[in-house]
């Protein structure tokens, strides 16, 4: 937070300890229980606030190095994190290309290559699909179609943004309003 705000909020918030008075709406609001309890009003909000709208999964920190990932699990689908060979932060589906098996189990960790349990398909932390064991079982596959399923995945202010959908989109200074100075300020990439 800027100098000059922080000096302004800590003078109201000690005016108003000398004053004895408290920040309040200044009216009683109230809200229905159904709005806590209705199944259709939790589908939708699980639907627009979860499935499809742009997630904060971790901070850069959590992805220290090249080749280290995360695993998320809380939007309906697994997603499988990454920084790639090269450091650029990426994010796929958590599903194998083949039969849709999920490709890393573990929360986080460090790896080049992601092996499915099932029939051992290979994946980079780039989403490449790089090795298919005993590939005359398979058929004719053209590796360079059948990499892991990409999501929109956005790295600002040391903040790692994922959308849940492939098609998503991920415009983080417009997510954090006039906070982005505010998130810039934190200096979370040194985290
Ligand atoms: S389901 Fe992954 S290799 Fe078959």
């Amino acid at each position: 937070m800027e100098h000059g705000e922080q000096v302004r909020l800590l003078k109201e918030l000690r005016q108003k300890l000398d004053d004895g008075v408290n920040v309040d709406a200044g009216i009683m609001l109230k809200n229905p229980a159904s709005t806590y309890t209705c199944p259709d009003m939790a589908s939708k909000e699980w639907e627009t606030f979860f499935r499809d709208y742009p997630q904060v999964i971790g901070l850069s920190g959590d992805l220290p190095e090249p080749n280290s990932f995360v695993t998320v699990d809380d939007f309906g689908v697994s997603v499988v994190a990454t920084r790639d060979e090269e450091g650029n932060f990426k994010a796929f589906l958590n599903s194998c290309r083949h039969r849709g098996a999920m490709v890393e189990p573990a929360r986080k960790g460090r790896k080049k290559i992601f092996s499915c349990p099932f029939h051992a398909w290979t994946y980079s932390t780039s989403g490449d699909l790089v090795a298919i064991p005993e590939p005359e079982h398979f058929g004719e596959i053209d590796k360079s179609c059948h990499g892991l399923i990409e999501l929109p995945a956005v790295e600002k202010y040391g903040f790692l943004f994922v959308h849940p959908k492939p098609g998503g989109v991920i415009d983080a200074d417009a997510l954090l309003g006039g906070l982005a100075p505010e998130f810039a300020s934190w200096r979370c990439s040194m985290l």
